[in-house]
């Protein structure tokens, strides 16, 4: 019996494809990773309540799946109204994609003199949008919520276990970089694997 399309199918399997494209040092962002996430955050069908949950004063990362080696994580981020991070980077490869609402991305750079300013004009995601993160080329950015009256979701998926990851905020003043490991804002994850209901299903369909 085939799979439904939807709901933690659809997470499920998006897993498994990037499970089957890591090789035992990693994960790469390549063109085919891009496009199985692409395929995830298009489609918003699959995201389970409780990781949608906004508050009233902090964004969530909600964990959605880590691998077991480390070597990529799945994360909501749900932005309530007018809710934005500090400006940071990743340490670790990125692709941000849009569920619902829209979000504000504004990168930065540091010049030569130690300052750190925005670098080109900032870009809206809208659902369906992906955008790819690179430490390599510069990922240092501060993400809001584009909306100021309503939440915002978007799904990140990341070449480490990033709330474990070592990584910086800047002060936008001075340039000032201060450590920073960001954690998840939820104890537990999403139970992917009780299939028991498709399996029954089968057994039922086929005792027909
Ligand atoms: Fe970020």
């Amino acid at each position: 019996m085939p799979e439904s399309q939807g709901g933690l199918d659809r997470l499920r399997r998006f897993i498994a494809t990037a499970t089957r494209m890591a090789t035992p040092s990693g994960l790469a962002q390549t063109p085919e990773l891009q496009a199985a996430f692409a395929d995830l955050v298009r489609h918003d069908d699959w995201l389970p309540e409780a990781c949608t949950a906004p508050h009233p004063q902090y964004y969530q990362q909600y964990l959605l799946h880590c691998d077991p080696l480390e070597r990529f994580s799945l994360v909501s981020f749900v932005w309530g109204p007018g809710q934005f991070t500090p400006v940071h980077d990743h340490e670790v490869w990125g692709y941000v994609g849009m569920l619902r609402g829209a979000e504000v991305n504004q990168r930065y750079a540091r010049g030569q003199d130690g300052s750190i300013a925005p670098a080109g004009a900032a870009t809206t995601l809208q659902p369906g949008d992906v955008e790819r993160l690179s430490p390599a080329e510069g990922d240092i950015h501060r993400v809001s919520n584009a909306h100021a009256d309503r939440v915002s979701i978007s799904v990140h998926l990341y070449g480490g276990n990033i709330g474990a990851v070592s990584r910086h905020v800047y002060d936008p003043a001075t340039g000032q970089a201060k450590p920073f490991v960001s954690g998840y804002s939820s104890a537990s994850l999403p139970n992917l694997w009780d299939r028991s209901e498709a399996v029954r299903a089968a057994i039922a369909g086929g005792a027909r």
